[in-house]
């Protein structure tokens, strides 16, 4: 009786950790890229609020940080707008791009 519940507690645990670390799986640079231009842009290029932006901004695993654990803590309403698929996409444009990728790029 006692180990079920500890189980449980476990469970529960686990699930919690799960949903709160958003899921960075494949997603589409192609579509990502049209993304990160119309929804990012706005406010990331030089002279605007968030401050220029490019996939060379940083490195792979420094965007996968950002994407997985930081979801944009500097203005947080602004991750709430988008799915969790367009993220995603985003995300993999940024990634494949990034500083220290095989194929970096400065314009986005
Ligand atoms: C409404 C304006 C706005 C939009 C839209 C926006 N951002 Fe931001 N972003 C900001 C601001 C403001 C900051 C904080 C900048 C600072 O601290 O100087 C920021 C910070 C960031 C940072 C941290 C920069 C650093 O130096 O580490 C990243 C990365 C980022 N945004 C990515 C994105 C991505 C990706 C999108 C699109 C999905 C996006 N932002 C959309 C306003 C925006």
């Amino acid at each position: 009786m006692r180990k079920t519940s500890r189980i449980i507690a476990i469970l529960a645990i686990a699930m919690f950790t799960a949903t709160s670390a958003m899921a960075i799986g494949p997603g589409n640079p192609k579509k990502g890229k049209y993304l990160f231009k119309k929804n990012c842009k706005q406010c990331h290029v030089a002279g605007a609020e968030g401050g220029e932006l490019t996939p060379l901004s940083k490195t792979m695993s420094q965007w996968k940080r950002f994407f997985e654990r930081d979801q944009h803590k500097a203005k947080p309403e602004v991750w709430g707008k988008y799915k969790e698929k367009d993220l995603n996409d985003i995300f993999q444009f940024l990634y494949d791009h990034a500083a220290d990728s095989d194929q970096p790029e400065t314009c986005g």
